[in-house]
């Protein structure tokens, strides 16, 4: 039994490429049978984004929160205990001004926490979510895979970057590039990384 994790984070609900991204893979696992799909729609739910009062709930003792804080931090350990109990952490994106959705850095915000995700050691920082893979299903309205706009892409390196800090570097990428250049641009780039999802 495999348990996925399917995180989406594209506001533009049927129309999101990412999101169709997402699809054909939850259709593939939900064929074998075994697989557990969990699935968070950060772009029709999205967290509350880190603020002054979430803050001050993450640095209070569990003893001293005030039930505003309880439900807060209780959002948190639900967000991490699925993290956790995943073996397959699925990111869908689509890329605005060049990072990620804020839906889905914010989930980061509420995952990357000191002494339950990672915790600091003499020697530097160091993940505790280890042993998972992570799927990136990205779309793109330029072409970022190669080219001159590689250098601009500021989203795939930074998801890589976040996951790897939690402990999970096993990470494959799938594109779909090109959403903006046309509609036979758009159509071959869905295709693309369509068929590559089912060599996964
Ligand atoms: C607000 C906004 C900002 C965007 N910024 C970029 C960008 O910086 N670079 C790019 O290549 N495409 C950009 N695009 C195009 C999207 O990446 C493209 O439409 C992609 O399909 C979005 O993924 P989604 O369909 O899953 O939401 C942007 C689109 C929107 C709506």
């Amino acid at each position: 039994m495999s348990k996925y994790l399917f995180i989406q984070s594209s506001v533009r609900g049927a129309d999101s490429a990412s999101g169709q991204l997402a699809a054909h893979l939850k259709k593939q696992l939900g064929a074998v049978s075994g697989n557990e799909i969990l699935e968070r729609d950060l772009g029709s739910n999205p967290l509350p984004v880190l603020d002054a009062a979430l803050l001050g709930t993450l640095f209070t003792p569990a003893d001293a929160l005030n039930p505003a804080q309880k439900t807060q931090a209780a959002l948190v350990s639900t967000l991490i205990e699925e993290l956790k109990a995943a073996d397959t952490v699925v990111l869908s994106a689509g890329m605005y001004n060049f990072a990620a959705p804020v839906q889905l850095k914010t989930w980061f915000d509420y995952v990357l926490q000191a002494g339950r995700t990672f915790h600091y050691t003499a020697t530097g920082p160091e993940g505790l979510v280890k042993g998972k893979r992570a799927i990136l299903l990205v779309a793109t309205g330029g072409v970022y895979s190669e080219g001159p706009a590689a250098a601009a892409d500021f989203m795939v390196p930074h998801l890589k970057q976040l996951l790897a800090f939690v402990g999970i570097t096993d990470v494959s990428v799938i594109r779909a590039e090109g959403m903006a250049l046309g509609n036979d641009a758009a159509k071959a780039g869905l295709e693309k990384a369509l068929a590559e999802i089912e060599t996964l």
